[in-house]
């Protein structure tokens, strides 16, 4: 049976503590340079149906380091939906490629992807969910803390969106303080929240003031308030998310030591400020690194080549 990733709920907790050990061999390895290609010949195709710096550039450096290919569509190639249906592209790409990575809107769109293709399929970002994103965010945690649970996390911003929607799939696998904080119209997709509560193994709060939120808080995260699709709501989020910024003013309440998290593209200046951004308290660069170390793990594991 090929084994997808399109949620992070698609590993088991302790599926993704095995990733995690795997990825601090894999950026060891690197570090160290010594070569490690178990996918020589094998080959990856990238379907893009929005812009990406960090998911493309980490995928197809991620498959040339461990010994394969990656082959790069532009929205303008396939028109996934458009110019051709999902199923034939999954039929198609399955029998040239080894693995599917693709950055779609809508979340079935994925979902028909992984079920029509028969080669493993990653989600590298829909409208619904980020999982290697989150993936990586909280390996991050884990390299700076020492452990990847009971972490109080409090996520700033647009609590609807993907990686919102991630962090909350996540606090159904591992054990998190997690605080989604947002106004009232921007809340988590319901049947995650609903699914992580029942799960139980996280407290998962909703919080719509930013100084009660952070209180306390290991990691401040955000992301910006106007995702990719989202351009005709610019005005109105943009005033919905008016105090929702993470500033060294909103960082005074958190802990002292507060990790202040992003996954890029940052709108400097709207969600987060320079200061906060560029600051002592920042490791969001170490957080983009982690998509190459992550992602490799992630790939070798659905080749069932994780140790
Ligand atoms: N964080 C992230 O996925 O970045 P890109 O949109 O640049 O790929
Ligand atoms: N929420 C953002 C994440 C970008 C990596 C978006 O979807 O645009």
């Amino acid at each position: 049976m090929k084994r997808d990733f399109l949620m992070v709920t698609d590993f088991s907790r302790d599926e993704i503590v095995e990733v995690f050990e795997l990825t601090k061999d894999l950026k060891r390895y690197l570090r160290e340079g010594k070569e490690y290609t178990p996918l020589r010949g094998k080959t990856m195709a990238m379907i893009f149906a929005k812009p990406s710096a960090r998911t493309r550039i980490s995928f197809e450096t991620g498959m040339y380091q461990l010994g394969g290919y990656a082959i790069y569509l532009s929205p303008n190639d396939i028109g996934i939906g458009k110019r051709e249906a999902i199923k034939d592209i999954a039929r198609v790409v399955s029998r040239y490629n080894d693995i599917i990575m693709a950055r779609l809107f809508d979340h079935w769109h994925i979902e028909e992807l992984a079920r029509y293709s028969s080669v493993p399929v990653i989600n590298g970002l829909t409208d619904l969910t980020h999982p290697c994103q989150v993936m990586a965010d909280l390996f991050t945690v884990y390299e700076k803390k020492g452990r990847y649970e009971n972490i109080k996390i409090a996520f700033v911003g647009d609590g609807s969106n993907n990686v919102a929607n991630s962090w909350v799939n996540m606090a159904s696998r591992m054990a998190l303080e997690l605080v989604i904080v947002t106004p009232e119209a921007y809340l988590p997709d319901k049947s995650a929240l609903e699914n992580a509560r029942k799960v139980g193994v996280s407290e998962i709060k909703i919080e719509h003031d930013p100084v009660k939120g952070v209180s306390g808080a290991d990691v401040i995260y955000t992301d910006v308030w106007v995702s990719m699709g989202q351009e005709s709501e610019k005005e109105q989020k943009m005033k919905a998310f008016e105090g929702f910024q993470v500033n060294s003013e909103l960082l005074k309440y958190a802990k002292d030591d507060v990790m202040v998290m992003h996954c890029l593209p940052a709108h400097r200046g709207e969600e987060i400020t320079d200061e906060v951004i560029d600051g002592p308290n920042s490791i969001v660069f170490d957080e983009a690194e982690n998509r190459l170390h992550v992602q490799k793990a992630i790939i070798l594991k659905l080749f069932g080549l994780a140790r």
